[in-house]
């Protein structure tokens, strides 16, 4: 069945547990549709899994398009969300409005995510006020990276934790329709999941969430650049690729392939009257 933004409500209604994964290409947002994941998110985090930056500040509202497009393309099922990249939003409402309505337009997708608390609020609204679902992000906010001084657990002190209430409870209020909780102490994800009545989405943010989103490179062990405390690895993918591609090198150098069973035939007249 189709995941739309009601879906999502109604799984929180029904204390329904959502999944969402992220993946960036045709293929993989396929196998995760069949595989009953709700949402597949597009994140910008396609900064560092794809594109090999450092960090996700670089990536343009053109790479988002790129490969949200072609995730929308393997999601029959899923509701797909496409991450807004750094400075796409945050320099005035009017770019927030034209940006989200492009990758709305160019990808398919059916939500867009931003991130921020109160102070991306009017982007948050006027974007929800042209009928597009909107997602926000709180906590540990990637693109935020540089003002933070580096990856480390938000909301730990009273005031920093009421600041993140204050700011889930304000998004819901602009309008969007799901929010992100990412690296918050586990009881605080689940205090601000009891105070909303929108879904939260837990990364780093323990089980209280109302539902959970990793990104699929690290779950499967794909991406080996960093691994954050949070990520379960569920499978060994990166190792059963790097072994194949160590017997595909040697089979190619030895000659064992291609093999008769890979190869077209012709007939043995026809190159012979070849000169
Ligand atoms: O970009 C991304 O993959 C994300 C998730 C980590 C939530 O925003």
């Amino acid at each position: 069945m189709k995941n739309t933004v009601t879906t999502f409500r109604q799984m929180k209604e029904n204390h329904e547990k959502i999944s969402m994964l992220t993946a960036y290409d045709y293929s993989t947002a396929k196998l995760e549709d069949e595989a009953g994941v709700n949402s597949i998110l597009v994140g910008d985090s396609l900064g560092n899994v794809v594109l090999g930056y450092e960090d996700t500040i670089a990536v343009t509202v053109e790479d988002m398009i790129h490969h949200g497009r072609a995730v929308a393309k393997g999601a029959k099922n899923a509701l797909v969300v496409v991450d807004m990249p750094f400075m796409s939003y945050q320099t005035s409402v009017y770019d927030a409005v034209v940006n989200a309505g492009r990758i709305m337009k160019e990808t398919h997708c059916g939500a867009v995510k931003l991130e921020g608390g109160k102070v991306v609020c009017p982007q948050i609204k006027a974007i929800t006020d042209a009928s597009i679902p909107v997602v926000a992000h709180l906590g540990l906010t990637p693109q935020s990276i540089n003002a933070f001084g580096g990856f480390k657990v938000q909301g730990k002190t009273i005031e920093a934790a009421q600041k993140l209430l204050d700011d889930a409870k304000a998004v819901e209020e602009a309008g969007a329709f799901a929010v992100v909780l990412e690296c918050v102490p586990a009881k605080l994800a689940k205090k601000v999941s009891e105070s909303i009545s929108i879904p939260t989405i837990g990364i780093g943010a323990g089980n209280g969430c109302d539902g959970q989103v990793l990104v699929y490179a690290d779950m499967l062990s794909m991406f080996s650049d960093f691994c954050p405390k949070f990520v379960r690895k569920f499978a060994n993918v990166g190792e059963t690729m790097r072994q194949a591609f160590k017997d595909y090198d040697a089979a190619v150098k030895d000659g064992s392939f291609p093999a008769a069973e890979h190869t077209y035939k012709i007939d043995d007249e026809v190159i012979e009257k070849l000169y």
